[in-house]
């Protein structure tokens, strides 16, 4: 029986527009009205112009820019340079409409904080609101309006390089983190000097292709788009995003760039997305190599009566629209509508009231204090302690001799990660720099690179093992080049490149305790490092702090307090891999004809949610405010946590709940709360979560949301495998 089934979309789209606050509206009216004027006066290729984005500035663009023939480019950083350009749009064209400047500014413009994964598994939205407004003053003051972030895919398959770009595997948390990170760059006024523009991407269900094979086609059931690829989008849009990028590939047979099912019907149609939407990179083009469109005025009307609003790279919009309007083949209504919300957004942004910046506020605002401290503190939050036998760390103040090795101790580019906008690697702190000026002046340093990262060359494991068998500790510092993560970076197998497993069992062969600090943009499959290693920090792509935050961690300086948002397969074999999973009809046993590998236990290595502290904590006294609940009920779950250990510590306390018998049948667990407490030693806290029935839902066969009757399971815990369990009643009147 239905409890209750979603009331037709329309309705909602209807209740939502009806809701704009009045102060908006008339904001909105007062930009509409100098919108219409403007159109008013706007020639069809002026039109088509605001429609053309292109990569870089060159000379040879200018007249098209004096002809009111581009709209926008990516890639123009720098307040002089920016200057310069838009100075050509505003003062030498027809009209003087002001481009808008993108940019991949995707985990800091200069100040680059770690990777997206590592700042989603600090699990603290407030962090990522902070620190995407440094980024966003940054951009803002080198002349970039609008970045290409937060990229909100989730992703379920670490073969896939763009992981490191997301939060990981969770709609529920990679929601709070979209939303967290769309507040950071927009604020409440673009118009600020130190706001952009966020554009929410990529549109939709890119993480998950066929294979890890990035731009490879996604195919999936519409339940899996809409509980779990959508939501993130849907919280990124709710927050307000501006714009949003559509994808590269298939979805279900259709290009997401020309794919009126989930850009007209849900995105425009079902939420009321007034945003502008961007193609990603030539996708408007690559229509044709798919084989949806048949050429390029195929591919122009086919993206345009998709909505897609703005032609990234590809020059087929400049290079068709024009031609298809006029022989009537796409009403001018409709391009009308897309340079309408181009427009929206570039009197959004302030820029034609003040299309320009000052260099000084870019100088003054580029790696301030401020930013580079808050650097260190992101990646002190995003790292995670996956495992600490003995309780090897934190060193010891008077620690005697400390061995660093490994072909990351002393890098600098590859701790900035992929898409490091316009950061660079003198910037970065290296883990050998951190070391050297955290340790006690007694402690002895000694350095060796051991290997390259991807190379097979051994000779230098000689000097690793002969420093590491002088040393109390050796730490070594492995992982990926950051070429080896982001884009077109998809991997077969996902164990620490090259000669780097080889390097580590040798210098743990001399005996020296080892700890190793893993820098990657993805999980590694680590099952040796697991079993013989005493400890070991995913430290990610840290960043430009990031050899002073693993310091950090190492002397305790700070507790770690991460938890991972993607689970750590043992192997590629077990990829897709995650813990929102089905229980089956034969849960997996030992035996044989269940659902197991027979050369594998069938669990990550480490579950989604899990991460160390050097403190430990307890939970207890589980307690539900009800039994049984109604669907207009909400039910409030709490429970206890003490800080049972004698150093103080943050903790990420988790709430799942699981349907166990329901028309659809549902994964064995769901996220549907978190929040990070910070307990002294001996200190307790009750956390309270509110579960809404309406979070009960799911889609049901009909594809409508459906709250069903019945015994609810519901767990708070440390990790997705482990937490106090309850349950309670939904019932059915
Ligand atoms: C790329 C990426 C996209 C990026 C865009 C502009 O191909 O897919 O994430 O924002 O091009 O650089």
């Amino acid at each position: 029986m239905k409890l209750c089934r979603e009331p037709s979309r329309f309705m909602i789209v209807l209740l939502l527009t009806s809701s704009i606050p009045a102060a908006v509206s008339s904001q909105a009216s007062t930009i509409d009205q100098r919108i219409d004027e403007l159109l008013s006066r706007m020639t069809l290729d002026e039109k088509v112009g605001q429609l053309v984005q292109y990569p870089g500035y060159s000379e040879d663009r200018a007249q098209a820019i004096r002809e009111g023939k581009i709209g926008s480019f990516l890639n123009v950083p720098g307040a002089e340079n920016s200057n310069q350009v838009q100075r050509i749009a505003v003062e030498e064209s027809r009209l003087g409409i002001p481009l808008i400047f993108g940019l991949d500014v995707i985990h800091g413009f200069r100040t680059i904080f770690p990777i997206p994964l590592a700042t989603a598994s600090s699990w603290d939205p407030e962090l990522v609101t902070a620190i995407e407004a440094i980024a966003a003053r940054e951009a803002r003051a080198s002349g970039v309006h609008w970045t290409f972030a937060p990229m909100v895919d989730i992703a379920r398959d670490a073969r896939w390089g763009r992981i490191s770009e997301g939060a990981g595997e969770d709609p529920y948390l990679g929601s709070a983190m979209a939303a967290a990170r769309v507040r950071g760059f927009q604020g409440d006024d673009l118009t600020a000097a130190d706001r952009i523009m966020a554009c929410l991407k990529h549109y939709v269900a890119y993480g998950q292709p066929v294979g890890g094979r990035d731009y490879n086609s996604v195919d999936m059931s519409e339940r899996s788009l809409r509980e779990i690829y959508l939501p993130p989008f849907k919280a990124g849009a709710d927050a307000g995003a501006a714009s949003l990028m559509s994808a590269f590939n298939l979805l279900n047979g259709v290009p997401t760039t020309a794919n009126k099912f989930t850009l007209n019907q849900i995105l425009r149609g079902e939420w009321g997305f007034e945003g502008f939407i961007v193609s990603d990179w030539n996708s408007v083009g690559e229509l044709v190599q798919h084989g949806y469109a048949g050429d390029a005025a195929d591919a122009a009307r086919l993206a345009l009566n998709a909505t897609i609003d703005l032609d990234m790279a590809s020059g087929i919009y400049d290079g068709q629209l024009a031609d298809l309007v006029r022989a009537n083949v796409i009403p001018e209504e409709l391009l009308d509508q897309s340079v309408r919300r181009v427009l929206r957004a570039k009197f959004m942004l302030g820029l034609f009231d003040n299309p320009y910046v000052d260099p000084e506020t870019e100088t003054a605002a580029i790696l301030r204090d401020d930013h580079v401290a808050a650097a260190r503190d992101a990646a002190r939050k995003s790292m995670v302690l996956l495992k600490n036998d003995g309780a090897l760390l934190p060193l010891s103040e008077d620690i005697g001799s400390i061995a660093v090795i490994g072909p990351l101790a002393d890098n600098q580019v590859d701790l900035l990660g992929s898409w490091h906008a316009m950061g660079q690697p003198e910037d970065v702190v290296t883990v050998l720099a951190g070391i050297q000026s955290r340790a006690a002046p007694t402690t002895t340093i000694t350095y060796a690179q051991g290997s390259t990262i991807t190379g097979a060359e051994t000779d230098g494991f000689a000097e690793a093992v002969a420093a590491a068998r002088d040393a109390d500790v050796a730490i070594v510092v492995v992982g990926e080049r950051e070429y080896e993560t982001g884009e077109g970076a998809s991997r077969t197998a996902l164990d620490l490149p090259g000669v780097q497993p080889a390097l580590i069992e040798a210098v743990h062969e001399t005996g020296t305790p080892v700890v190793a600090v893993i820098m990657s943009g993805r999980p590694l499959t680590i099952p040796w490092l697991a079993e013989n290693v005493p400890a070991i920090l995913q430290a990610w792509h840290p960043g430009i702090q990031g050899g002073n935050a693993v310091a950090d961690l190492l002397w305790g300086d700070y507790n770690p307090s991460g938890k991972l948002t993607a689970s750590f397969p043992r192997s590629v074999g077990q990829i897709p891999i995650y813990y929102a999973r089905d229980i089956t009809g034969r849960p997996g046993t030992d035996f044989k004809y269940t659902s197991r590998y027979i050369d594998s236990p069938d669990t990550p290595l480490y579950p989604f949610g899990y991460g160390l502290s050097y403190t430990t904590f307890e939970y207890g006294d589980l307690t539900l405010s009800a039994d049984t609940i109604t669907v207009n009920d909400t039910l409030t779950v709490s429970a206890t946590v003490s800080n049972t250990g004698d150093v103080a510590g943050a903790e990420v306390v988790q709430l799942y709940i699981r349907d166990p018998v329901a028309s659809v049948v549902r994964p064995v667990k769901e996220l549907k709360g978190f929040t990070k407490i910070y307990l002294e030693p001996g200190e307790q806290q009750t956390v309270q979560f509110t579960l809404r029935a309406r979070e009960l839902g799911f889609f049901d066969q009909e594809m409508l949301w459906a709250i069903e009757p019945g015994v609810f399971n519901v767990w708070v815990g440390w990790s997705s495998d482990e937490g106090l369990e309850g349950s309670f009643v939904l019932s059915g009147n």
